[in-house]
């Protein structure tokens, strides 16, 4: 089973519209059509700027995958200052990332709210790139490997195998998010091969299809390294992902 490579951006509360146009233009001018065909490569800029980047992205007819950092689980109603999936569907957004742990650790949300996203998220055709992974302390209480297989069961609770498949998961442990600390490619690989095993030992081989990134201060220096490891198919990028030099470097990451 070959798993086609992702690297998102994650561009976090940065960038309004006008600056999103300009960093998706400079981005596409940074690439060749020849890496697309190695990584897909995605960009999630916020709500606000969705619509803009998705006019340059379809008129110069550019492969970047549109993502979105967050939805609600309802298609409609009254929810003040929420988005639901088939608003972000008709944006052409491709992914949804769903549990950031700066949404679970700010704005309260749980592996039961997770877990309504991704099914809403999946039940709208787009594809939800599922943060996971361990504060500092849990770390270094030995407790990583059943904390974030915890969240994986539990966000993924009643799906069924072929979704399971087309899913994307980040690992991204928290204390090396956006702190320039990133975790050794080893330990990296080997959360991530728990968390493969832990979706193997529920959907069997869907675990084989689907993409687990690993996110957390990934730059250019490192993402070769990661990159070099099996179970690794990408990166969750955010600091890196703001400027299109570093972030073009991070897509290129075998050159
Ligand atoms: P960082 O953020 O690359 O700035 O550490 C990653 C993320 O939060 O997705």
């Amino acid at each position: 089973m070959t798993r086609k490579d992702l690297i998102a951006g994650n561009w976090k509360m940065h960038a309004n519209h006008l600056e999103a146009i300009q960093m998706v233009q400079k981005l596409h001018y940074r690439l060749d059509p020849e890496d697309f065909e190695r990584v897909d490569v995605v960009i999630a800029p916020p709500f606000t700027a969705l619509r803009s980047v998705q006019t340059v992205i379809e008129a110069d007819q550019m492969q970047f995958g549109l993502g979105a950092q967050n939805v609600h689980w309802e298609d409609k109603g009254a929810f003040t200052g929420e988005v639901s999936p088939s608003m972000l569907l008709k944006l052409q957004v491709g992914y949804v990332i769903v549990g950031h742990s700066e949404r679970r650790q700010m704005f309260g949300e749980t592996d039961e709210t997770v877990n309504k996203k991704v099914k809403a998220v999946l039940g709208a055709s787009m594809v939800p790139i599922m943060c996971i992974g361990e504060t500092l302390e849990q770390r270094e209480a030995g407790e990583t490997a059943d904390f974030v297989a915890g969240q994986v069961i539990n966000g993924l609770a009643g799906l069924d195998r072929d979704q399971v498949a087309g899913m994307v998961l980040a690992y991204e442990p928290i204390w090396a998010i956006g702190t320039g600390r990133t975790a050794s490619a080893d330990d990296a690989a080997e959360t991530i091969g728990h968390i493969r095993t832990t979706v193997a030992d529920k959907y069997g081989d869907a675990a084989e299809s689907t993409r687990i990134l690993y996110g957390g201060s990934v730059n250019p220096g490192n993402i070769a390294g990661l990159m070099a490891k099996r179970d690794i198919d990408g990166a969750l990028v955010g600091g890196a992902s703001l400027d299109p030099d570093t972030f073009a470097s991070v897509v290129r990451y075998w050159m």
